[in-house]
């Protein structure tokens, strides 16, 4: 069970692997992408696929403590998922609501606190039971944030997010001229900016992810199949990132 984070210090851990530790991305979202091809590959039924997806998810949020990265969000099923076939969605959901149950002692260890954004009222009972216990188990950690991006869609997001700052309006909460960038962020799921955005499986689209947060954050793609993802691959994206630069719309320095 344990696989506690060692205890290298995480900027110490940072330059091993060749990166600058005053420049680590606060905030990595990653699409997790690839696990129907990986079990296909392997003449498999693609519901493998997802259980072993769940094990690199294991392993690359113990990294990402290990790094010290503040947020890591990831996108674990998407408001067009529900569309997949009604076996494959059950799998997913089963298997969901049990790496919540197990997860949740190694979180502890790691000082990771759980988050999840997304329609989460549209998962089923046995999911919303294990999440809640897990965000209230985890609630007063201080260490990596991990959100599950779960029943999540951006469209989705941005048109709550109107709903929400109309209802206002129409309450005479909020007057209609005064709604600026800062209250929509105020209303979205989460108003954390993303840095870097990683997709494996070699696909580069984003998939209705994050459209607001990610708006500045710089896309990488891999070639690896979310279960066969390493972290090894994970260090060498980190590193893409870091010869990136980011220049929000600004001349570029020099
Ligand atoms: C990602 O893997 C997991 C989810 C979307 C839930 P996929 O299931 O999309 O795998 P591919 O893209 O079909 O290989
Ligand atoms: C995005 O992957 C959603 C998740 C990783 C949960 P998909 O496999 O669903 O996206 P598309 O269909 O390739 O765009
Ligand atoms: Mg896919």
């Amino acid at each position: 069970m344990a696989d506690a984070v060692a205890a290298t210090d995480p900027a110490t851990h940072a330059r091993a692997a060749g990166l600058d530790p005053a420049r680590l991305p606060r905030h990595v979202a990653l699409i997790m992408d690839g696990n129907g091809r990986w079990a296909k590959k392997r003449g498999w039924e693609r519901f493998l696929g997802h259980r072993h997806g769940a094990d690199t998810l294991r392993t690359i949020t113990s990294e990402c403590v290990h790094l010290g990265i503040a947020r890591l969000t990831v996108y674990a099923f998407s408001s067009e998922n529900w569309q997949r076939p009604a076996r494959e969605v059950a799998y997913l959901m089963d298997l969901l609501a049990e790496f919540l149950r197990s997860e949740v002692p190694r979180m502890q260890e790691n000082g990771v606190r759980l988050e999840a954004i997304g329609q989460l009222h549209r998962l089923p009972a046995h999911v919303r039971d294990a999440l809640s216990d897990a965000l209230r188990m985890t609630a007063a950690n201080t260490g990596t944030v991990l959100t599950l991006a779960l029943s999540y869609g951006g469209r989705d997001e941005l048109v709550d997010a109107c709903r929400a700052i109309a209802a206002q309006a129409a309450r005479g909460e909020i007057d209609p001229a005064a709604i600026d960038a800062g209250s929509l962020r105020a209303a979205l799921y989460t108003a954390h900016d993303v840095d870097v955005v990683i997709r494996t499986a070699g696909e580069s689209r984003v998939s209705n992810f994050l459209p607001w947060q990610a708006a500045y954050a710089e896309f990488i793609t891999c070639q690896p199949l979310w279960p066969d993802f390493t972290v090894a691959d994970f260090l060498r994206c980190l590193v893409e990132y870091q010869g990136r630069e980011r220049r929000f719309g600004l001349v570029a320095p020099g």
